[in-house]
């Protein structure tokens, strides 16, 4: 925008030097340039708009490109295909019901036969099912290790041929994912629609992508097809599940057929197909500074909070992002400098204590609590884990999230308490300031959505209340404000 300001004024000064010249009217000239100002006024303006000036220049932006001018993407536009089977519905449906909107989401649930007496009649707070379609006539094609590899890849085909009005992005996830709803409609609208977008996440685990590709989207943690990408796909799948009758899961099956199409992998950081064991804390506790959109596998790891069981658990990380969607999991860094303590929290999920200056290029690698999915090779990671250390230094004491005391206003508070004492003495390099007595930390947030901007929020040390409770606020950081 301030370039077509720079533009204009230049012209304008060209135009006033031209006119002076000829005439060496000032009074002329300045009537011409405000005549020239309100055309350009003029011509923004009476551009079809839905009103919504805060996406204004993003709109002309996109108009620019596609000739075609749209609404912001909302929950509407985004059609849910979700891969599902009887058998084990009962115990995955507390998984989908955190996330699913009756009403609101759209979507089918696929199912391979039709669901027992025991799941009827079929509640209104889920997703509609339908019974997959007859796979017989790919009977010669089905070579891969997944069971249901191609009624699973046919989930698409299927969704898209019942729901393709006004939708925007097929989002396709299994039944054991859980998703982040307004976050990913909030990305997916950062996005142009119109063009050919296959967005997810590899895995985790680099054995995963090695055996199947480091450019899938593990199914598992959902992925994104916009409009046209899902259309031209579902014409092709039917060859692509012929051409390709070895491969071991329905998403290499999709991503093969895509490959083919010509389109190739968006990652996002935020889906997680979680192909990790055991306590997943330390992943979760260093989250980059994108939206969550994804959670997956909670069957195969520990609780996701210690002494809950499962679905306590995850309803309990529920209970943080009912408050505010948009920041579970960010992970914000501060500092007491008068103790030398470092506080790394994971907003609605973890609080960490640290009692030695760590920076940020530290905390943001994942303490290794889990173990991988799979493969003994090395690297075992996408990412480089933080091993678990005993040396007090490095050694943090644990605290999970309790409840949020204040919602109202423009403050919310998040109170993480402490899991058990450490059992370590202080850190020596830094002047033996023990933080055992620590039992409670009060995290103070803005009531507003985190701006997703590429960039972590910054947090400020605030004090030490009754020797045993402290608390930290975390903001917007300044601009060019270095956190160390
Ligand atoms: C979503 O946007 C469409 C316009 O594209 C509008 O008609 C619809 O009411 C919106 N829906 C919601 C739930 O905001
Ligand atoms: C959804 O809408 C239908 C029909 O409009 C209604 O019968 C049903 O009770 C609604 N379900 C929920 C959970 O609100
Ligand atoms: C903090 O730690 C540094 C060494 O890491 C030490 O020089 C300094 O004295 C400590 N500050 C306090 C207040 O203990
Ligand atoms: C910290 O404690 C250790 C052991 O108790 C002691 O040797 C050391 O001098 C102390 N350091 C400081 C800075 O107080
Ligand atoms: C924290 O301190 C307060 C007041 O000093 C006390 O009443 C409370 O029991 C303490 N809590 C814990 C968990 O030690």
């Amino acid at each position: 925008m301030s370039a077509i300001v720079a533009w204009c004024e230049k012209f304008i000064q060209k135009l006033c030097t031209l006119l002076e010249k000829v005439r060496g009217d000032l009074c002329k000239t300045l009537v011409i340039a405000g005549l020239l100002l309100f055309i350009i006024y003029i011509f923004h303006y009476n551009q079809p708009s839905d009103g919504q000036s805060t996406n204004y220049f993003n709109k002309f932006l996109f108009e620019r490109h596609s000739k075609k001018i749209y609404t912001t993407t909302n929950i509407s536009h985004v059609v849910f295909g979700i891969a599902g089977s009887a058998n084990t519905w009962r115990v995955k449906r507390p998984y989908i019901d955190t996330w699913w909107r009756p009403n609101i989401t759209r979507g089918l649930l696929w199912l391979e036969r039709t669901p027992g007496a025991e799941n009827l009649p079929w509640p209104s707070s889920s997703p509609p099912f339908r019974i997959s379609e007859d796979i017989e006539k790919f009977k010669e094609y089905n070579r891969h290790g997944m069971r249901n590899a191609i009624r699973m890849a046919r989930v698409i085909l299927e969704t898209f041929r019942e729901m393709n009005k006004d939708v925007r992005w097929y989002v396709m996830t299994d039944d054991d994912t859980i998703l982040f709803v307004d976050n990913l409609v909030e990305l997916l609208g950062k996005y142009d629609h119109n063009k050919y977008y296959y967005i997810g996440e590899n895995s985790e685990c680099v054995a995963s992508n090695y055996d199947y590709s480091f450019q899938m989207a593990f199914g598992g943690a959902g992925y994104a097809l916009s409009f046209p990408l899902a259309k031209a796909l579902v014409k092709h799948l039917d060859h692509c599940l012929m051409r390709y009758p070895t491969l071991y899961g329905s998403d290499h099956i999709v991503q093969s057929c895509i490959a083919d199409l010509g389109v190739t992998l968006t990652h996002e950081q935020g889906f997680h197909q979680i192909d990790l064991h055991g306590d997943i804390s330390g992943k979760l506790s260093a989250h980059p500074p994108v939206p969550l959109l994804s959670l997956h596998h909670l069957d195969y790891v520990e609780p996701i909070f210690p002494s809950m069981n499962r679905y306590e658990a995850l309803n309990h990380l529920m209970e943080a992002a009912t408050v505010d969607s948009s920041r579970p999991l960010q992970q914000s860094i501060c500092y007491n400098k008068q103790s030398n303590w470092t506080f790394s929290i994971s907003w609605g999920y973890s609080a960490q204590i640290y009692e030695k200056i760590h920076p940020p290029s530290f905390l943001e690698r994942p303490l290794q609590t889990f173990y991988p999915w799979k493969g003994t090779g090395r690297p075992q990671y996408m990412f480089h884990p933080r091993p678990m250390s005993r040396d007090p230094c490095e050694a943090p004491h644990f605290f999970f999230f309790d409840l949020i005391e204040k919602a109202g206003g423009s403050e919310i508070i998040s109170n993480y308490v402490r899991r058990s004492p450490r059992m370590l003495p202080a850190c020596s390099q830094s002047g033996n300031h023990t933080a055992d007595m620590i039992m409670r930390i009060r995290v103070f947030s803005p009531a507003t959505r985190f701006n997703w901007i590429g960039r972590r929020e910054c947090c400020d040390y605030i004090r030490v209340i009754n020797k045993n409770v402290t608390e930290v606020k975390i903001r917007e950081c300044m601009k060019d404000e270095i956190v160390a």
